[in-house]
C-alpha cells in the first residue's frame, strides 16, 4: 500500500480559499433564493418594562411592504424556557434592543424605512445594568459555562495568605467586549409550509430550511426544531461559508428565529435577514464585563502557598450565561491552598455569551498580570517565577499532565524574543519613547465534544467524498478535515473532496471550544479506517462505510491542556502616553500541528484579538437607558493594521500520544489567551505603571 502521508504537517493551502478569494464562495445573505423578500427588525428602546402599544399603521402604508409582526401576531412558539429564543412571544422587554417587532417588505430598503417608522410605547420599568462588587443580589450560579463548578475551596485560603511571607491582593477589571466578526450574523428563511396546522401551530408536516451564518448547522437544527415545535429532520440548516464568529455564531441567537417568524408571514416568500453591525451588539452575544480579585501568597523564595480568584460578572436577567472566568486559575500553578469564586448579577443586559477563549481571556489578564506583580514583590524574574510553580500534576484533579510544557515555551520564548535585555520598570527610554518587555503564560483545555460522525464514499476514478455537518468558521477546519482524510485514506489530498456545513450531512459538534479538529477529525479518522477495513484498496465505485467519533478514554486519566508563552515589546510614548506594540511572540505547545499555516493564523489571529482587548476594546454602557453607546467600528475600537507590527507565532514539535488519533489539542483560542496581561506586564516594565483595569488608555500612563 502507498502511503503518502503528505498531508498532515504540512502548510496546505485552504481547499475553499479560490472559491473565496474570486467571490464564488456563497455566503449566506448572497444566498440566491427565488423571489426574496427581506426582513428588518424593530428594537426596544427600553431597557426593562412592556409593550403597551404598536402602531404599524404607517409602516405598513409604505410601498413594498409586506408584513409588520409583532407579538400580537406572531406564530406561536413552543415554550423551550430559553427566553432569548421566545421571540415576540410576549409584550415583555427584558433589554434594549431586544426585538419587539419585525418588517418584511420587497426590498431592505423598504423593510429598515419602514422599521424607523413603527410606533412603540412602553410601559418603563426601572432597571439596571451596572456592573458593581457590592451590589445586592449576587448569585452563585449552579455551573459556570455549563459545565464547571461556580466555586472551589481546596486548603485554607484565607489562612494561607495570613500567613505568606509576601502577597499581591488587587482587583482586576475587563470591560464588556463584542465579538464583531467580519460577516454580520444572517439568515435566509424558506418555509414549505405543509399541510394547515388545527388552531394555527406549524404543522407536522412544514419544512424549515435555514441557510444561516453559523458555527453549527446541527446545533441550530436541534434548538430551531424544539423553538418551532418540529421533528429535526423537517429543518435543514445549511452553511458553507462562514465569515468568523469567535463563539457568536456557536448557539442560535434571536435572529435566526425572527428570519424564520417573518418567513411564516409571507407564505411562499423566502425572508432575508443580516443584522447590521449596530444591531449585533444588543443580539449577538458579548464578553460580560469582570471585576476579578486575585490573591497570591509565596513564602520569601516565591513558592505559591495560596491563589485565590473571586470573579464578579453579569449576566442577562431573561437569560443565564455564567462565563468561566476563574476555571482556568485551579490548574494553572501549584499552591497547597487554592480558592476560586463567580458570583452573577442578573442586569437588564443584552444576553451574554461565548467570546474567543471565554473565561480563560479575561481570567488569565488577572491572573497573570498579579503572577507579575507577585515577581516583583518577591524580587524575581518573571519567568523564574512560574518556573517555580509548575505543578507537577493537575493540583485540580491530582492527574498527571499528558503534556505539560510550559515552562518550555517560556524559555524557548525567552530565547527568542531578547527577554535578558529586559531592564528595570522604567528605566529605558529611547528617543521620547519608554521601551518594555513582558510576558505571562497562557492555557487552553483539550476539548472533544461528543457526537460527530463522518462517512467515507467512494467516486469511483480514485475520489473519494468525505461527508460531516461541520463548519469552518475561517479557521481552515476544512482544510485540516481534508489533510486528515488523505493521511487516513492513504491517498493524496487532492483526490478527497471534503463536505460540510449542511445539517443534512452526519452529526457534528459545534465549532466551538477549539474542538473542532479533534473532534472532527478523529470521526473522520475512523470512518476512514472502517472505510479501509471493509474495503481494501480496491473500492467499488458507490462504496461508503461511516463511524462515530471513538471513546477517549484519556482524557479521563489524565489532565490535557495546551499551554503558551506569550511576550510582548511595548513602546510608550512618554508625552501622549501613547502604546505602541512593536513585536508580539507566541510560542505555543499545542500536540501535533495539523496545518502550520492555518495554525499560526489561529495563533496570530488570537494574539492580535489579544492586543485589541489590551489597548482598544470597551463596550460602553449607558446605566440611564441601558444602550450600548458605542456600538459600530467607528466607536467600538479594535486594533487595526497599523495596530499590529510584528505577531509572530510558533510552536514546540510535539505530538500528545493521549489526546486521540491526531495528537493534536486544539489552537482556535489560545492565541488571545495571555496576550493581554503581556502588554500590560511590558507596559508596567516601560513606565513603572500598573495597568489593572483594561483597556490601556493613554490616560492611565500621564
Ligand atoms: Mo469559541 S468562543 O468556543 O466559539
Amino acid at each position: 500500500m502507498t502511503v503518502w502521508r503528505e498531508a498532515v504537517g504540512t502548510p496546505t493551502a485552504r481547499v475553499e480559499g479560490p472559491a473565496k478569494v474570486t467571490g464564488r464562495a456563497g455566503y449566506t445573505y448572497d444566498r440566491p433564493v427565488t423571489d426574496p423578500a427581506y426582513a428588518f427588525p424593530v428594537q426596544a428602546t427600553i431597557a426593562r418594562g412592556r409593550v403597551t402599544s404598536i402602531d404599524s399603521a404607517a409602516a405598513a402604508g409604505v410601498e413594498g411592504v409586506l408584513a409588520v409582526v409583532t407579538h400580537r401576531d406572531a406564530a406561536r412558539l413552543a415554550d423551550t424556557g430559553d427566553a432569548e429564543l421566545a421571540v415576540l412571544q410576549s409584550d415583555e422587554v427584558g433589554f434594549r434592543g431586544q426585538f419587539v417587532g419585525v418588517v418584511v417588505a420587497e426590498t431592505p430598503q423598504a423593510a429598515r424605512h419602514a422599521a424607523g417608522l413603527v410606533r412603540v410605547e412602553y410601559e418603563q420599568r426601572a432597571h439596571d445594568t451596572e456592573l458593581r462588587a457590592d451590589r445586592p443580589g449576587l448569585y452563585a450560579p449552579e455551573h459556570v459555562n455549563e459545565g464547571f463548578a461556580s466555586d472551589t475551596d481546596e486548603g485554607d485560603a484565607e489562612a494561607a495568605l495570613e500567613a505568606a511571607a509576601v502577597t499581591v491582593d488587587r482587583v482586576y477589571t475587563t470591560p464588556m467586549e463584542f465579538n464583531n466578526p467580519m460577516e454580520p450574523h444572517a439568515s435566509v428563511a424558506v418555509w414549505d409550509p405543509g399541510e394547515r396546522a388545527p388552531g394555527g401551530g406549524f404543522a407536522e408536516s412544514a419544512r424549515l430550511t435555514l441557510f444561516d451564518s453559523t458555527q453549527g448547522p446541527h446545533v441550530v437544527r436541534s434548538t430551531l426544531a424544539q423553538v418551532f415545535g418540529l421533528p429535526p429532520e423537517r429543518v435543514r440548516v445549511i452553511s458553507p461559508y462562514v465569515g468568523g464568529g469567535f463563539g457568536s455564531k456557536g448557539m442560535p441567537h434571536a435572529h435566526n428565529v425572527l428570519a424564520a417568524l417573518a418567513a411564516r408571514a409571507v407564505p411562499g416568500r423566502p425572508v432575508k435577514l443580516a443584522l447590521t453591525r449596530q444591531q449585533m451588539f444588543a443580539l449577538a452575544g458579548h464578553r460580560t464585563p469582570t471585576i476579578q480579585r486575585v490573591r497570591l501568597g509565596a513564602d520569601a523564595d516565591g513558592r505559591l502557598t495560596a491563589v485565590a480568584h473571586e470573579v464578579v460578572e453579569h449576566t442577562s436577567a431573561i437569560k443565564e450565561f455564567a462565563e468561566q472566568t476563574a476555571v482556568g486559575t485551579r490548574m494553572m500553578y501549584a499552591a497547597p491552598n487554592r480558592r476560586t469564586s463567580h458570583r452573577l448579577a442578573a442586569l437588564d443586559v443584552p444576553v451574554p455569551s461565548w467570546m474567543r477563549a471565554p473565561g480563560e481571556a479575561p481570567g488569565f489578564f488577572a491572573l497573570e498580570v498579579a503572577m507579575d506583580e507577585l515577581a516583583q514583590a518577591c524580587g524575581l524574574d518573571p519567568i523564574e517565577l512560574r518556573a517555580r510553580n509548575d505543578p507537577e500534576v493537575d493540583p485540580e484533579s491530582g492527574r498527571p499532565w499528558s503534556g505539560r510544557h510550559l515552562v518550555r515555551c517560556l524559555r524557548e520564548g525567552a530565547a527568542r524574543f531578547g527577554w535578558a535585555e529586559r531592564t528595570a520598570p522604567g528605566t529605558r527610554l529611547v528617543g521620547r519613547e519608554l521601551v518594555g518587555l513582558g510576558v505571562a503564560a497562557s492555557t487552553y483545555p483539550y476539548y472533544r465534544l461528543p457526537g460527530s460522525r463522518a462517512v467515507v464514499g467512494y467516486e469511483g476514478g480514485g475520489r473519494y467524498t468525505v461527508r460531516i455537518g461541520a463548519a469552518d468558521i475561517g479557521t481552515g477546519a476544512w482544510t485540516a478535515l481534508t489533510q486528515i482524510a488523505a493521511d487516513a485514506l492513504g491517498c493524496r489530498l487532492r483526490a478527497v473532496r471534503v463536505e460540510i456545513g449542511d445539517s443534512d450531512l452526519p452529526a457534528a459538534s459545534v465549532a466551538g471550544g477549539s474542538s473542532g479538529t479533534t473532534s472532527w477529525g478523529s470521526a473522520v479518522v475512523a470512518a476512514c479506517r472502517a472505510f479501509r477495513h471493509v474495503y481494501g484498496e480496491q473500492p467499488p465505485a458507490g462504496a461508503e462505510a461511516g463511524a462515530d467519533m471513538p471513546d477517549d478514554p484519556d482524557a479521563e486519566r489524565f489532565a490535557m491542556h495546551s499551554f503558551g508563552a506569550q511576550f510582548a515589546e511595548v513602546r510608550v510614548d512618554a508625552d501622549t502616553g501613547e502604546v505602541r506594540v512593536p513585536r508580539m511572540l507566541g510560542v505555543f505547545s499545542v500536540g501535533r500541528v495539523v496545518n502550520p499555516r492555518t495554525a499560526r493564523s489561529q495563533f496570530i489571529g488570537g494574539m492580535t484579538m489579544g492586543l485589541s482587548m489590551a489597548l482598544h476594546e470597551r463596550g460602553v454602557l449607558d446605566h440611564r437607558t441601558g444602550h450600548v453607546i458605542n456600538h459600530d467600528l467607528a466607536e467600538y475600537h479594535i486594533a487595526t493594521h497599523a495596530d499590529v507590527v510584528d505577531v509572530d507565532a510558533v510552536w514546540l514539535d510535539e505530538e500528545d500520544v493521549h489526546a486521540g488519533p491526531l495528537g493534536a489539542r486544539g489552537i482556535g483560542e489560545i492565541g488571545i489567551v495571555g496576550a493581554a496581561a503581556a502588554i500590560a506586564n511590558a507596559v508596567h516594565n516601560a513606565t513603572g505603571v500598573r495597568v489593572r483595569d483594561l483597556p490601556i488608555t493613554p490616560d492611565v500612563l500621564l
